[in-house]
């Protein structure tokens, strides 16, 4: 079945506890990190994402969209992150990473910028609980979705398979009624949307729509069975 993660990012940051309660049916809560250095935007820190782990009884899937990952990342675990995401673009030592967030108790996860292919990191991929391809360039909400980047979640899809891994491929930019069933035939199993939920009138009934667009895209894959 489709995961569906809720971006905070279009939520209001004043109130993110009833933000998050909003999207109840989500299975995760994305919580994207911005330093102004690896993106031109600036968001939010390790002390709001330990604020909101103890409000909240959804996971935070959280998005590091900065620099020096290799430093920061472990912070998040600590923070209750359930899932840390790093760029690998931005990171010294990816295995050493990973490793690092699996042994602290959170699922690792490796993001990939719209121009980095993923065919170098096809034997790092056993390291990963989940690939993120991004389908936007990262640093803001409510951008364009990137058909370019359907090809990469393909290939991507393709080397889970040929590989027998249990690992989750998620999207993230510009995902919406409109583009789900594309990502998902694709091959992606768990989808982001931030200005697709909390644009909404109801968010909850948005992210229920959303799965269910995503379900039916996928119903006959034989990747999806199990899942
Ligand atoms: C963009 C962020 C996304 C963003 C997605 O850099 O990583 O998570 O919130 O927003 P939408 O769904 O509006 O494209
Ligand atoms: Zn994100």
């Amino acid at each position: 079945m489709a995961q569906i993660n809720p971006s905070i990012l279009s939520a209001d940051f004043a109130r993110l506890a009833d933000e998050a309660e909003a999207v109840g049916g989500a299975d995760w809560l994305h919580v994207d990190v911005m330093d102004n250095h690896f993106v031109p935007n600036l968001t939010l820190g390790v002390p709001i994402v330990e604020s909101l782990s103890r409000a909240t009884d959804t996971p935070l899937d959280c998005h590091l969209m900065i620099e020096d990952p290799d430093r920061w990342a472990p912070q998040y675990v600590e923070a209750g992150a359930g899932s840390v995401t790093f760029h690998v673009e931005a990171a010294a030592a990816p295995v050493r990473l990973a490793r690092e967030i699996r042994a602290k108790g959170a699922r690792a996860s490796m993001a990939l910028k719209p121009a980095t292919p993923v065919e170098p990191f096809e034997d790092l991929l056993p390291e990963l609980d989940m690939l993120l391809i991004m389908t936007v360039e990262p640093g803001f909400g409510g951008q364009a979705f990137l058909d370019i980047m359907l090809p990469k979640i393909r290939r991507t899809r393709e080397l889970i398979s040929k590989h027998g891994l249990d690992l989750w491929l998620q999207v993230d930019g510009g995902v919406s009624e409109a583009t789900i069933e594309r990502c998902a035939e694709a091959g992606a199993d768990v989808f982001v949307a931030g200005s697709a939920v909390y644009g909404a009138a109801d968010p909850a009934a948005a992210v229920a729509a959303l799965r269910a667009r995503a379900d039916a895209a996928t119903a006959g894959a034989a990747w999806a069975c199990g899942h």
